[in-house]
């Protein structure tokens, strides 16, 4: 397998127009799936919340819950770059505390960069982790962590204004020292034009084909979230239902006596 991915990797795909390529996971082996496929970049989401965990959305994930799945995925991988999710309130409050909550992310948990949602209003945090030493991705446009303010989750940037605000909260960010955003659903034509103005890669989700790379929550993509996908989820593996199918099969042969078999003991007759 080729070298391992750094953020200088990513600017020069950047550069050569080669699409980046990024993925979610939770645990080591999955993550080492994820790395054999020839996948770039590894994000522990806050998105944990919602397909592991339990949660009906992002916001009740810890700093603890993002850390404990950091470590499972660091100890999966050795190639990709592994960027872990500042979980709702654990930045935003105070400058010293994100610092610390960031550092936790990357000295205990082995994250080469963290990741925060947010634009203008989140700079002087990201410049503040820039000049610790801790690498920044930026994530703009739909916000999951702002769900009680905007009440759903959808497109935004479709008015002139929203639109704006976007690219501002795009170009803020790499002003800020960003080394790449994630751009979620957002129209293609902003997603192509942020992906124009921009030096640093945008990595698209629900954003369209112009953006440098795309990003996709794994389980999604694998059909294991249960139809609980956004509308621009490709689906390449239905597993769910292949899951379902196998679980059945086991609670079914094991009631009638037919498993274990000859074939799967240590049979002594
Ligand atoms: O939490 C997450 O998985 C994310 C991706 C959807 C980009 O932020």
């Amino acid at each position: 397998m080729s070298d391992k991915i750094t953020i200088e990797v990513l600017r020069r795909k950047k550069e050569s127009g080669e699409k980046i390529t990024a993925l979610t996971s939770y645990d080591a082996s999955a993550a080492s799936r994820v790395e054999k496929a020839g996948i770039d970049l590894i994000l522990v989401g806050d998105s944990v919340g919602m397909t592991l965990l339990g949660y009906e959305t992002t916001l009740p994930v810890t700093i603890e819950d993002v850390l404990h799945h950091t470590k499972a995925v660091s100890r999966g991988i050795s190639r990709c770059l592994l960027v872990a999710d500042m979980p709702f309130l654990s930045f935003g409050v105070e400058q010293a505390e994100t610092i610390r909550n960031a550092g936790r992310l990357v000295k205990e948990g082995g994250a080469g960069a963290v990741k925060l949602e947010g634009g203008e209003q989140i700079i002087d945090e990201v410049k503040a982790l820039i000049r610790a030493g801790i690498p920044v991705m930026g994530h703009v446009g739909l916000s999951p962590q702002h769900v009680l303010l905007t009440g759903r989750y959808s497109v935004q940037g479709k008015k002139k204004s929203e639109a704006d605000q976007v690219l501002k909260d795009s170009e803020s960010l790499q002003r800020a020292g960003a080394f790449a955003i994630v751009l979620e659903c957002v129209p293609s034509e902003l997603a192509k034009e942020i992906t124009e103005r921009l030096t640093i890669p945008v990595i698209g989700i629900g954003a369209g084909p112009y953006c440098d790379g795309q990003i996709m929550v794994t389980n999604d993509l694998l059909g294991l979230t249960d139809g609980r996908h956004p509308k621009f989820v490709k689906i390449y593996v239905n597993l769910g239902e292949q899951i379902d199918k196998a679980l059945e099969c086991f609670n079914k042969e094991v009631k009638e006596g037919s498993y274990p078999d000859k074939d799967h003991s240590y049979w002594i007759d």
